[in-house]
């Protein structure tokens, strides 16, 4: 297709950037006055965390949780798709919130913003949020590809140029780092559970039983299993032409831990970890994402 030019790709709202094709600063105006339901499932993380896996997971464990029949299934599926919902919070035109209002409950919502950028409702209500983290250097090779292969998204000229920008928080959605500290302070929270991308792929039946402990769904170990198998990186990714069209193969890249290794040079590794330290260095936060085990 035609390509937009690089300046009117990206819009900025309250000093963070966004996708100007798929959202605006209209819609995050909207945003603010988005009603949360004390039964919503909240799912939230930096882009590039695996946020597309855990929504899949998600919502097996749910409609397993709610043995929804076919017809009901289907119902919801279709319920989304007439009213035009977008696959996150903040993207869509600034009627989204009002549509959102009709899709039935229990809504599976997912959101790459961080805590102080979400609409207020969100953290007061009693709805669980669900917090996906993944190492930095995983995380930032794997947005290097999707900015570079998104059509709505500007390219990079080089790995190097792109590195400087996910250091300094240069991308759509803002800076990582700011998210983990921001999320951390939420970590006690009852009402948040914070998951790794790296123990998901280390164990992903207990990583979902942990999941449906926090939501309050109830499967069987069977369940577990089926769920695990269905949504494995191959599985997803032999499916992806159907559940996201042309994108898919953007999407589902490689799905492991440990590509980075593959791109930084000895000296930006060292810088991450250096940057890494000074922003999360001894937190809680820090500590149960295993940073130096994975990196
Ligand atoms: P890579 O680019 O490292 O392969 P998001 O969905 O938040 O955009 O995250 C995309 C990342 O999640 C990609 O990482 C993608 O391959 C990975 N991913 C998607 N589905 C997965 C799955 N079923 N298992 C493991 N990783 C998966």
């Amino acid at each position: 297709g035609e390509k937009i030019p690089p300046e009117s790709m990206l819009f900025s709202y309250r000093g963070v950037l966004y996708p100007a094709t798929i959202s605006s600063p209209e819609t995050l105006e909207a945003l603010k006055s988005f009603e949360t339901r004390s039964d919503d499932v909240i799912l939230a993380g930096y882009p590039k965390t695996g946020t597309n896996w855990l929504d899949q997971m998600v919502k097996e464990l749910e409609s397993t949780d709610a043995k929804y029949t076919e017809e009901e299934m289907k119902e919801r599926i279709n319920a989304e798709k007439k009213l035009e919902i977008f696959p996150r919070l903040e993207l869509g035109d600034p009627g989204i919130y009002e549509r959102m209002k009709k899709m039935p409950s229990r809504r599976i919502i997912l959101t790459h913003l961080p805590p102080h950028l979400l609409p207020s409702s969100v953290l007061q209500s009693k709805a669980k949020i669900l917090v996906l983290v993944r190492n930095p250097k995983d995380t930032a090779v794997s947005y290097y590809h999707f900015y570079n292969n998104m059509p709505v998204l500007p390219s990079f000229t080089s790995w190097d140029e792109y590195f400087a920008a996910f250091m300094n928080g240069k991308l759509t959605w803002g800076s990582y780092f700011d998210h983990l500290v921001e999320w951390n302070k939420y970590i006690d929270h009852e009402k948040i559970m914070v998951i790794s991308y790296e123990e998901l792929k280390e164990d992903q039946v207990l990583g979902m039983k942990k999941i449906a402990a926090f939501f309050g769904f109830s499967l069987c170990e069977e369940d577990f299993h089926r769920i695990a198998k269905k949504t494995s990186f191959q599985a997803m990714k032999e499916k992806s032409n159907e559940t996201h069209g042309k994108f898919g193969d953007i999407l589902f890249r490689k799905g492991v831990v440990g590509n980075w290794r593959q791109f930084f040079s000895k000296a930006q590794n060292e810088e991450m970890d250096r940057k890494f330290e000074e922003c999360l260095g001894g937190t809680k936060l820090a500590a149960k994402m295993k940073y130096d085990v994975y990196c």
